[in-house]
């Protein structure tokens, strides 16, 4: 005997399995809406591997084994818990996770979200600076570069009467004469290793509610670029400590009308950042170097303390080679990049805050483009991307420390 198919149970049988799927597709699709699928793809498998292993070393860290998306605050509070464990620096865990950064070696080679899972594993471990492979990477920069003789022109690395070649080839020469040359500084201020800890800020979005002022106004030395806001609202992220700061000449051009019309709004835009001296790129092309000159004459005028440095071209486009001998190729370096290579040969530790250039924190919120504002940079210019992921390789080396998480 066979049973007599009823059209009607087998049409009902279809139904629920029909609603069951679609269903579950609902609900996966939901999820890769709220947390960014390629997160949940490869941040699962990965995770969960590692975390065994990790967990039975700590005995007191917790991994959620869900990638992180059980609840609404299931991210954060993961990644308040990644920072408390502390692994030894020189562990074999630690080896391990900064050898799975190092790995990497090309951006593309990863997804970027096993990049972030990586870069979040690592931040089990406790930072130390490897003084044999910092010491190495100074010694390259101080052949190349050598920041405390070359960072800025100065009457003795720019004497009078030479003419002076603009980064930009098209732009020409430059004459320093007696006008020009008592514009620089006699001497470079600063010496090799004088300052023992420094802080270089990027102004990333990352910033957003880290709590690092405390730690960053605690550096011996503060570099900060582009004139960022360090007003009060500000300050619990970012701090007010402030050695050095730069200004691109675009902002001098289009925020205070090349300074041709009142001059007090920037004294007082400068004020804020008290004795911090100020850094321009003035001869980057001829259109730089007016408007970086009258800056000096406004501190001059204003008889402010702040003193006023030039980036030196020949500098620039040393340091400029340098990177790219390390595979960073881009139009133009950020000026960030520039800050963080003399810092590494001005400073003993160089720690990094708010350089993160994605559009996403490491654990896929998204993130504005500074901690001030959403403004995008010029596409092409700069290849920001490429120089963050180089100092996850310099950190996961100790040369420096990259912060990317929140500050106790
Ligand atoms: C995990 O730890 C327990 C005791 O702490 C130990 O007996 C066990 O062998 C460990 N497992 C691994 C895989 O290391
Ligand atoms: C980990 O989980 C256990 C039990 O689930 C709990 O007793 C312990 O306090 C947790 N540890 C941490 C660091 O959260
Ligand atoms: C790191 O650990 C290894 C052995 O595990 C040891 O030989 C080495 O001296 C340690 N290095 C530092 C810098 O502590
Ligand atoms: C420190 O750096 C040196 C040179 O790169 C390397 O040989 C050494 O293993 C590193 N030490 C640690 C503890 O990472
Ligand atoms: C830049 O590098 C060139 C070639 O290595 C060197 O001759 C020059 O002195 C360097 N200039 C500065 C300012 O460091
Ligand atoms: C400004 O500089 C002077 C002298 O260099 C120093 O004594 C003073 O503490 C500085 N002020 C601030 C707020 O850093």
């Amino acid at each position: 005997m066979y049973s007599d198919p009823s059209g009607r149970d087998l049409l009902g049988n279809r139904t629920l399995f029909f609603i069951f799927i679609c269903s579950f597709a609902i609900v996966t699709l939901l999820q890769q809406i709220l947390y960014g699928k390629n997160y949940i793809k490869s941040g699962l498998h990965y995770k969960r591997e590692n975390a065994e292993e990790l967990d039975n070393m700590t005995g007191t860290y917790n991994f959620t084994d869900d990638g992180g998306q059980k609840t609404d605050s299931g991210l954060n509070s993961r990644y308040f818990e990644l920072r408390e464990a502390s692994f030894e620096y020189n562990s074999s865990t630690c080896w391990k996770l900064r050898n799975e950064i190092m790995e990497v070696k090309i951006l593309s080679m990863v997804k970027q979200s096993e990049l972030f899972d990586r870069w979040k594993t690592l931040q089990l471990c406790k930072w130390e600076l490897n003084e044999t492979a910092a010491n190495i990477f100074k010694s390259h920069l101080t052949r190349c570069c050598n920041a405390p003789v070359y960072l800025f022109t100065t009457q003795k690395n720019t004497p009078k009467g030479i003419k002076l070649k603009y980064e930009v080839d098209s732009s020409g020469f430059i004459f320093i004469d007696a006008e020009v040359f008592q514009l620089f500084p006699k001497e470079m201020p600063y010496s090799r290793s004088q300052f023992k800890k420094c802080a270089v800020i990027g102004n990333g979005g990352i910033l957003k509610n880290s709590r690092c002022g405390n730690e960053i106004d605690s550096a011996d030395f503060v570099f900060r670029c582009n004139l960022p806001p360090i007003s009060e609202k500000y300050t619990t992220d970012v701090g007010a400590k402030t050695d050095i700061v730069t200004i691109n000449p675009s902002i001098v051009t289009e925020r205070f009308q090349k300074l041709e019309k009142w001059r007090r709004p920037f004294y007082e835009v400068l004020q804020a950042y008290e004795n911090a001296s100020v850094v321009m790129p003035a001869f980057y092309n001829t259109r730089n170097t007016d408007v970086s000159f009258r800056v000096k004459y406004v501190l001059d005028d204003f008889e402010s303390q702040q003193s006023m440095f030039y980036f030196h071209p020949r500098y620039i486009e040393n340091v400029s080679r340098f990177w790219m001998r390390q595979g960073l190729r881009a139009k133009r370096l950020s000026s960030g990049l520039m800050l963080v290579t003399a810092a590494m040969e001005l400073c003993e530790e160089v720690h990094l805050y708010g350089f993160w250039s994605f559009s996403m924190d490491p654990s896929g919120f998204y993130i504005t483009h500074h901690y001030y504002d959403n403004v995008k940079p010029r596409p092409g210019f700069h290849k920001m991307t490429t120089e963050i992921f180089n100092f996850l390789h310099m950190h996961s080396k100790g040369i420096l420390q990259v912060h990317t998480g929140t500050c106790s």
